[in-house]
């Protein structure tokens, strides 16, 4: 039995409140703290099944790591060179993050490893990954489809490469850059188009420095990291549910507390706001390397757009709640140039159609995309959520437009980035039952 969400139709959402923390930056914060010389304390940390995975992972290869609470980390860095041969294979569960990320570490280490994941990662490409670091002299061996579980040798000596990457990839190009710090020379990635950039200000924030010229970032070989204090902040990803449940239920006035505004990260606001949306950023400041503001969304009328492609990697993880706003719309609504939505925890595009549909949607499934004509209100419905935490967040707050009630089924993995989603939701005024 896995968990079912049943949400009332209607209502708003009101009064002020906090996401978990960033899941992309609490992953990074785990991994440069343990390979840091030095004590790294993590606050805010996303005590999501993802982010323990990865801190797992280097408990399995000696790393000390205390969680005095559960968004409070302590890590006893062990250097770049101090990681361990872990007992058993590295069980990454739904992480694709964790997933790429740790290929780049384990690539230069010393000893041999493997990374396993469940039923969905099991199915994500990663030769994305395996086939750029193998030009840095890796050694790893995948299924015959490119997927995991990923078998690592160690002991290889690493060369510095200037990575051109096809895919605008913010995990393709961390892991390079983490290999790179294993790697004789320089190692440099230039992406197609702007990808989030947390992995280069943390790992300047940890003291190597990291040259950024444009659409490239490098890094030089053997440069130790010095620990550093991190205070994750709430995730975009997170409150981007929030900020479309507000924008189509009429009434509502909600304030998001301590959100990460990095310009990578902040295509959702932007598409949003294109539609008409009512969003305020208020009292920018910065911490630890990171932006931060609060979010001020208030309902407003909807209208359809065609979603500017440049959007796209900006606003990547955003799209299940992106279409539910697409939905409420007056008009018509277009995405293109999206087709990575096809390789993520499910294939958002089909998954999102699907539950579209159920709710009396009119949408046509693009190769890359999605065009989904709005209507006034969404039918009442059951969703299969395929296992997708986004998706299952997504239409939860459908229901806020919905005739009747929507049950969304398979709704576990919500656990894996917004622990106590339903909980939050409901303190604001979705009608959210979990059973
Ligand atoms: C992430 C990058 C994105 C995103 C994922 C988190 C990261 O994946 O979808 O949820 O933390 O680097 P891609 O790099 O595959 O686009």
């Amino acid at each position: 039995m896995t968990t079912t969400f049943t949400v009332a139709a209607g209502g708003s959402l009101g009064g002020s409140l906090r996401v978990p923390g960033d899941k992309s930056i609490s992953h990074r914060a785990i991994m440069l703290g343990a390979l840091a010389e030095g004590r790294t304390t993590i606050t805010g940390f996303l005590d999501g099944e993802d982010c323990l995975a990865t801190l797992a992972a280097f408990q399995a290869m000696g790393v000390a790591i205390e969680r005095p609470e559960p968004n409070t980390v302590i890590i006893d860095g062990v250097g770049l060179h101090g990681l361990k041969a872990p007992a058993a294979p590295l069980d990454m569960g739904n992480s694709g993050t964790a997933m790429r990320l740790m290929c780049g570490v384990l690539a230069g280490q010393a000893f041999d490893s493997t990374l396993v994941g469940d039923e969905s990662l099991n199915r994500r490409p990663m030769r994305r990954v395996t086939e750029p670091l193998a030009r840095m002299g890796a050694r790893i061996d995948a299924d015959g489809d490119g997927t995991p579980p990923l078998r690592i040798h160690g002991g290889q000596s690493l060369r510095g490469h200037k990575h051109t990457l096809a895919v605008a990839s913010a995990q393709v190009k961390s892991a390079l850059l983490l290999a790179g710090l294993w790697s004789e020379g320089e190692t440099c990635v230039i992406e197609p188009a702007p990808t989030r950039d947390h992995t280069e200000r943390m790992l300047q924030g940890f003291g190597c420095t990291v040259r950024r010229e444009r659409r490239m970032a490098c890094v030089t070989g053997d440069t130790p990291l010095r620990a550093s204090p991190v205070e994750v902040p709430a995730d975009i990803s997170s409150a981007a549910f929030f900020l479309v449940g507000a924008s189509i239920s009429r009434g509502s006035d909600l304030l998001l507390q301590h959100v990460g505004v990095n310009p990578t990260r902040t295509g959702v606001i932007d598409i949003l706001r294109l539609m008409g949306a009512s969003i305020e950023v208020l009292d920018r400041r910065e911490i630890g390397g990171e932006p931060v503001a609060d979010l001020r969304v208030r309902w407003a009328p909807l209208q359809g757009i065609a979603i500017p492609t440049e959007l796209v990697p900006l606003a990547i993880d955003e799209f299940p709640a992106l279409f539910i706003a697409a939905a409420c719309a007056e008009g018509q609504t277009v995405l293109t140039g999206a087709e990575e939505l096809r390789v993520k925890e499910s294939d958002r595009i089909q998954v999102m159609a699907d539950g579209l549909g159920a709710l009396g949607v009119d949408c046509e499934v693009l190769p890359d995309g999605l065009r989904i004509q709005g209507r006034s209100r969404l039918r009442e419905g059951v969703v299969q959520s395929h296992g997708d935490h986004r998706i299952a967040m997504s239409f939860a707050i459908a229901a806020l437009r919905a005739d009747g009630a929507v049950t969304i089924h398979d709704c576990d993995n919500v656990a894996t980035s917004f622990p106590g989603f339903a909980q939050l939701a409901r303190g604001a005024g979705l009608g959210i039952t979990a059973s």
